[in-house]
């Protein structure tokens, strides 16, 4: 394994960790050593000698590729996009009222990188798309079990997205091949989406009338109100998540952390959600009632993060920092995590707040 020591193992099996904030807050681009993983299964063992991708279902013709004829086919295409788990921050919700059998993300389910690979919709072109084809579906080669079935992981995402030159089907990450841990030998990466339809050891990809059929797109990474509890929960009617809420994070300084200056910067990042992009982010030194620009440090665009930094001078009446962000179509943040808590632990973007203490 090629993972930072540093990093926060939240489950050995299936593997799960993210970065500490601070270390995630280093770099732009995520260094695999530091990119958070995300599993709900076993990590497949791929034998690249017989892999092979297939492009089936209301296309004119059905395509079957290893992964050199599918390099050999397309011109590979490079994006910088941000992975962002539907369960960041989930740790904070967790406070608010019990999330049962759910991973306790901070906020670090997030990373970014360069990806290297294929446009999904070169390969479509060539398959051809079927005018009932509405979906894309994925399907992996790892094995999940949940409710006493085994499955491999899947999901899909529509076709109008999937026809978009963004979303890609890739073999490198950072200028590198795909390591195991993050999909090799070949990925979805859907920027402005949740996670989860980033699809790692693809092996399928299947052209339908309707949405996936597998657990992960019916049943997980749906958004219930506040009000539904697992019991009460109508998972036909919930909407399926998709496009990521625009939010942000203070990685810097730390929560609780105790100061022994007054003049601080500030540092942490934001992210909007489908082809948004960040306008502004707010920092409020009064619990919300006042609100002050940050600085944003890179040109925003869509489906990446943005990194921010501040510096201010503390008041003695400081207690707690907080930030919010708004992206480019004027969406913000709820205030509170009562707001957004749901019995999954989803799609937390409530204002993010860090307390602080002063030394003596
Ligand atoms: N793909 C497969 N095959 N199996 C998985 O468990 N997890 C998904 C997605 N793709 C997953 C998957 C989720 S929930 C997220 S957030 C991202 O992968 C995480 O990608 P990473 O582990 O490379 O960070």
């Amino acid at each position: 394994m090629t993972k930072h020591p540093d990093l926060i193992i939240l489950e050995q099996k299936p593997f799960n960790a993210a970065p500490p904030l601070n270390l995630l807050r280093q770099a732009f681009i995520t260094p695999e050593s530091g990119f958070f993983v995300r599993n709900h299964g076993s990590i497949p063992e791929v034998d690249l000698v017989n892999y092979r991708l297939s492009v089936t279902g209301n296309v004119q013709q059905s395509l079957n590729f290893s992964l050199d004829e599918l390099r050999a086919a397309f011109p590979k295409r490079t994006i910088t996009a941000t992975l962002h788990c539907a369960g960041n921050r989930r740790d904070e919700l967790m406070k608010v009222a019990p999330i049962p059998d759910e991973e306790a993300w901070g906020a670090s389910a997030i990373s970014n990188a360069v990806w290297g690979g294929v446009w999904l919709t070169e390969v479509l072109h060539k398959a051809g798309v079927e005018p009932d084809a509405q979906h894309v579906a994925f399907s992996g080669l790892d094995d999940v079990e949940k409710e006493g079935r085994k499955f491999h992981f899947g999901g899909s995402i529509p076709i109008a997205k999937a026809l978009n030159s963004e979303v890609l089907l890739a073999y490198e990450m950072n200028g590198e091949p795909l390591t195991l841990m993050h999909g090799f030998p070949l990925r979805v990466v859907v920027p402005g989406y949740i996670g989860a339809r980033s699809v790692k050891w693809l092996s399928k990809i299947t052209l339908q009338s309707a949405p996936s059929d597998n657990y992960f797109q019916t049943q997980a990474y749906k958004l219930f109100p506040p009000d539904v509890q697992a019991e009460t929960a109508d998972w036909e009617q919930a909407p399926m998540l998709e496009e990521l809420f625009v939010n942000a994070v203070i990685c810097q300084p730390a929560d609780k952390a105790i100061l022994s200056t007054n003049l601080i910067l500030v540092e942490g990042y934001a992210i909007a959600g489908g082809n948004r992009h960040i306008e502004r982010v707010e920092l409020s030194l009064d619990l919300g009632t006042t609100w002050v620009q940050v600085q944003l440090l890179e040109k925003p665009q869509p489906g990446t993060w943005q990194f921010w930094q501040h510096q201010l001078e503390l008041q003695s009446d400081t207690t707690e920092l907080i930030v919010r962000a708004w992206d480019s179509q004027g969406n913000t943040q709820p205030q509170n995590l009562e707001q957004v808590w749901n019995f999954k632990g989803y799609m937390n973007n409530a204002w993010h707040r860090v307390r602080i203490n002063k030394s003596q």
